[in-house]
């Protein structure tokens, strides 16, 4: 049952990966360099070999710089008590510089995808996206005042908002590519731009809040608490994040989503926290809530599927551990846990059991990615800032009975983002632990990606 709700095992016919377009910064500017989409959609660039070539020699120039990762405890700093003006904006320059070279990265890794797969209609148009965004970002020029970073925001908070359908796009693109490729490729893929979206996402999102703080008429410099609404906040970041709390208030959305999808009077197991229940760390709230809040749904749909002839459903322990660099969660659930020929798949975007009559309906795929900028309306962190209890948004934002077997994957992405891991461990017939490691000290960077580009 675990695994059926996770994923079914797929025989994919690898199809044949045939490079026709393969990108590569010496080749000479002919048309047959760039994809078809590249060449016909980029109108600002026109689409003479000339133009083409400009626009190559642009996102080259791009593609050279490596990313900048930064860590908790940075960004932390930055928003801390001495927020000023000279801090919004070195900040605003550093987010600045930082967008479009973490764009042009990934526009790399698109044109380096087989043909078949960049000219799929749901990634051209996530290409398309970035591509815009890249050339937007990469011509604004130095902040220099607190107006030119005001109407730097104003374009952030515009592209944000136009990048919300990149995750749903991917996740179709994905599906409708997967049999034409390796799903090993594409999954590489996956993580490489999720994580780098999250990336970018983290950074544009941490700026529009300290700028919001800035602005705050309750704003004054060196005063304490120096953060939104009088909380702990620094812009998105929690300096301290409360473990126990984490899965109390998530476990509690998690056993209520449960009961609105398997019917208002089903049982749900009852979920036991152990273990060091006093451990704060550093994190951004909605990743560890996103993370715990899917480990948490596997382990409810699990047990509830598989002790469905029972009358007493065992419950879901949760086991907190703070060790001198990290914390640790450990979720172990009884319900029949994943059987051994499934286990290679747990992991993977391109091979998940997508049930695609549902994902006909465009506008039901979650935005897995969401970070706080995505969940605004009804955030559980913005709410929290305001003093108010309100249901968590990474959870409620798709319907209770949706499942794409993707938020493990995504769970690990986001985990991974911040140095952390997560594990599986299968007791085939019995149950399973997921072991979450978070890094706890904050001092870690950014894992931008597999190769740290
Ligand atoms: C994304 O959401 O994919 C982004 O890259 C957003 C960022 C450009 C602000």
């Amino acid at each position: 049952p675990f695994s059926q709700r996770l994923r079914s095992c797929n025989n994919l016919s690898l199809g044949f990966p045939r490079k026709i377009f393969s990108y590569s910064p010496e080749s000479a500017p002919s048309p047959r360099a760039f994809p078809l989409p590249f060449a016909v959609r980029h109108r600002s660039f026109g689409s003479s070999p000339i133009h083409q070539w400009r626009s190559s020699v642009v996102l080259d120039s791009f593609v050279e710089k490596p990313a900048r990762p930064i860590s908790l405890r940075q960004l932390i700093f930055f928003g801390g008590r001495n927020l000023d003006e000279r801090r919004i904006i070195d900040f605003a320059n550093y987010v600045r510089s930082e967008l479009p070279v973490r764009i042009a990265h990934r526009i790399r890794d698109m044109q380096k995808l087989p043909y078949v797969v960049v000219t799929n209609r749901h990634l051209s148009e996530v290409y398309e996206l970035y591509y815009s965004a890249f050339d937007a970002f990469r011509k604004i020029p130095e902040i220099g005042t607190v107006e030119d970073n005001d109407n730097f925001c104003q374009v952030v908070k515009k592209t944000l908002k136009e990048h919300l359908t990149v995750i749903p796009s991917l996740a179709m693109g994905v599906l409708e590519c997967r049999d034409l490729v390796p799903p090993e490729e594409l999954d590489r893929f996956m993580n490489r731009v999720l994580r780098s979206r999250i990336s970018r996402r983290v950074i544009a999102e941490q700026h529009l809040a300290l700028t919001d703080t800035f602005n705050s008429p309750f704003h004054f410099p060196d005063s304490s608490p120096h953060h939104h609404s009088g909380t702990d906040f620094v812009g998105e970041v929690f300096p301290r994040c409360n473990a126990r709390e984490v899965v109390e208030t998530v476990g509690k959305h998690a056993q209520d989503l449960a009961r609105e999808a398997n019917g208002s009077l089903s049982r749900v197991p009852e979920i036991q926290i152990e273990g060091h229940l006093d451990t704060t760390f550093p994190y951004i709230l909605s990743h560890i809530e996103y993370i715990i809040g899917e480990l948490l749904r596997n382990s409810i749909q699990a047990t509830v599927d598989c002790h469905s002839s029972s009358l007493e459903l065992p419950p879901i322990k949760v086991l907190i551990c703070h060790a001198p660099q990290h914390v640790i969660f450990r979720v172990s659930d009884r319900g029949g846990g994943v059987p051994a020929d499934e286990l290679a798949d747990l992991w993977s975007f391109a091979k998940g059991p997508r049930p695609q009559a549902r994902l006909k309906n465009f506008s039901q795929v979650p935005k897995m990615a969401a970070t706080l900028q995505e969940l605004q309306k009804t955030s559980h962190t913005h709410s929290r800032r305001e003093g108010q209890d309100s249901s968590l948004s990474t959870l409620t934002s798709r319907p209770p009975h949706l499942r794409l077997g993707m938020g493990l994957p995504m769970s690990r992405v986001y985990a991974e983002y911040w140095a952390g891991s997560l594990e599986l461990h299968s007791l085939e017939g019995y149950g399973t632990d997921v072991f979450l490691q978070i890094s706890k000290l904050g001092n870690k960077s950014e894992q931008l990606n597999l190769d740290g580009v």
